[in-house]
Parts: C-alpha cells; structure tokens; sequence
C-alpha cells in the first residue's frame, strides 16, 4: 500500500496534506479525544470557549500556558519533517492543519494554512493588536502574567487560536477550500474529522473526484471516505512514503 500511495503522490497533479493533533501525537503534545485525549481530562465549554474566557480569563490562560510550555517543550517529528520534505520535492502544495502548535512551520513547511490559529499568538479582545511571541517576551512577560495585557490598549490578551462556536479565519478557511476543490490528492493525517468547518476539507477534494489517502491509528470519521487508508502512526508511515518516493523519482 505504501508503495501505491507512493507512485499516486508522485503522479498527482495536485496533491495537498491535512492533519490534526494526531502528527503531533509522537512529539509529545496530547491530542484532543481518544486515549489521554485532552477533551477526556478537561470540559473543552470550560476552557476552549469565548464564555470560558470571559466568565474566567485567569483558568483559561492558565490552560493555554500549560499548553504553551508543554509545546515549547516539543520538537517536530518524523512526520512532520516528511511533510516538509515532499513540499521542497514539489509533490505536496500545501499543508492544511488543525493544529495551533507550530510544529509544522518548525519542521520547515512553507505552504501552510493554519485553520485554528496558532498558540504563538496572541491578540487583543478589544484593539487590532495582533503579535506572534514565540521568544523572550512571551517566556519572560506572557507566561508570567496571571492576566497579559495588551501593550497598545492595556485591554485584556487572549491566544490567537479558534475556540468553540467561534468562526474560523476567513483568509484561511476559503485559501482551504480553494486549494481542496484543486486537490486530485489529500493525505488526511491524525484527525478524527470530528470538528467543523475543518472537517470539510477532505470531502471536497472527495466530491471534486480526487483521492483520499488516511494516515491514522484506528478508524475517523473520515475513513469512509478513504480510498486508501494506512493504518498506523505517523511518525513512521510518512517517512516510509517519503522514502519510496525518494527511491521512485530517482
Ligand atoms: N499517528 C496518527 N494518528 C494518530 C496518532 C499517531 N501517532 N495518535 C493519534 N492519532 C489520531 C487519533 O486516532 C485521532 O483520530 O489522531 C486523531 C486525533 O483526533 P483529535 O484528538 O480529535 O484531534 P483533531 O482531529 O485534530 O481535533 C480537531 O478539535 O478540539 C478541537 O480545535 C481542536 O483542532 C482540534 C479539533
């Protein structure tokens, strides 16, 4: 199966990757359902929503710093670095991630549509103060405030990352889908499909005839529509295609 999906990447006109918590699995940082899945420990109404934030600001953030020192404490994995290998090979056009962590623009993905933000930045609940804070000042000022303030406005700051019932990023919602109806092919990685509007991604390349490949554990809600699906974990089932493809273009 490797070796099909191998010779389908590198005969697609336009094949694009979407992944979930699931690539980032193998470099440490939980995902959100299934065994030790965060949404089993914690209510996500409690701390992933506008109402959480506003009824408790202080718990929220309190979340997202935990969250925060525990990504910072990651480093990209095998299959993120494939990822950004079969971008520079010309076979992947973009990466669509649900994910806030980063890790694929670490790995060196360029093409990259971050659908839920990013946990790197954080914007003002009143002003159009907007700031990626990966270094210094989020350890040294961020990190250390019970309630960060916003520099301009001194209004409160918040995680510039999507919660529930709130919209997604226009640009990158509708750049998703653009790239989606273009797509003959979507490798879908370690998302359970579950959430919305994300979740649509891999149906419109479906219904615009393309191909799905699943890159997964156990079964998604997108496995039905797989026409192929590679059972296991990423970190090893992308560098083995990574790999064929390697041996193929040579
Ligand atoms: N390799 C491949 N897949 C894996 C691995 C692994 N090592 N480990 C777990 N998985 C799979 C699980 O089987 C599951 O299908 O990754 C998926 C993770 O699913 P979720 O935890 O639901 O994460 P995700 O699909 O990204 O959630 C979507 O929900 O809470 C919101 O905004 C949050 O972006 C998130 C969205």
């Amino acid at each position: 199966m490797i070796k099909e999906v191998a010779r389908l990447l590198v005969s697609a006109k336009f094949a694009i990757a979407f992944t979930g918590a699931g690539i980032s699995a193998e470099s440490g940082i939980p995902t959100f359902r299934g065994k030790n899945g965060l949404w089993n420990r914690y209510r996500p109404e409690e701390l992933a929503t506008p109402e959480a934030f506003k009824r408790n600001p202080k718990l929220v953030w309190e979340f997202y710093k935990w969250r925060i020192k525990k990504i910072l404490e990651a480093r990209p994995n095998p299959a993120h670095m494939a990822l950004a290998e079969l971008e520079k090979l010309g076979i992947i056009k973009a990466v669509i991630t649900q994910n806030v962590d980063d890790l694929h623009r670490e790995a060196g993905t360029e093409n990259l549509i971050e659908l839920h933000g990013n946990i790197f930045r954080v914007r003002c609940t009143k002003c159009d103060f907007k700031e990626y804070v990966k270094g210094k000042r989020l350890l040294e000022e961020i990190l250390e405030e019970d309630l960060p303030k916003c520099p301009n406005c001194g209004s409160l700051l918040r995680p510039d990352v999507v919660w529930f019932g709130e919209p997604l990023p226009e640009k990158e919602l509708n750049e998703a889908f653009r790239l989606a109806e273009k797509s003959d092919v979507i490798i879908v990685i370690g998302t359970s499909g579950l959430v919305y509007p994300a979740a649509y991604v891999p149906y419109i390349v479906k219904e615009s005839g393309g191909t799905v490949v699943e890159v997964n554990i156990e079964n998604s809600a997108i496995t039905p529509i797989a026409d192929f699906f590679l059972k296991g974990k990423a970190g090893e089932v992308l560098p083995k295609i990574a790999q064929e493809i390697r041996r193929l273009s040579k």
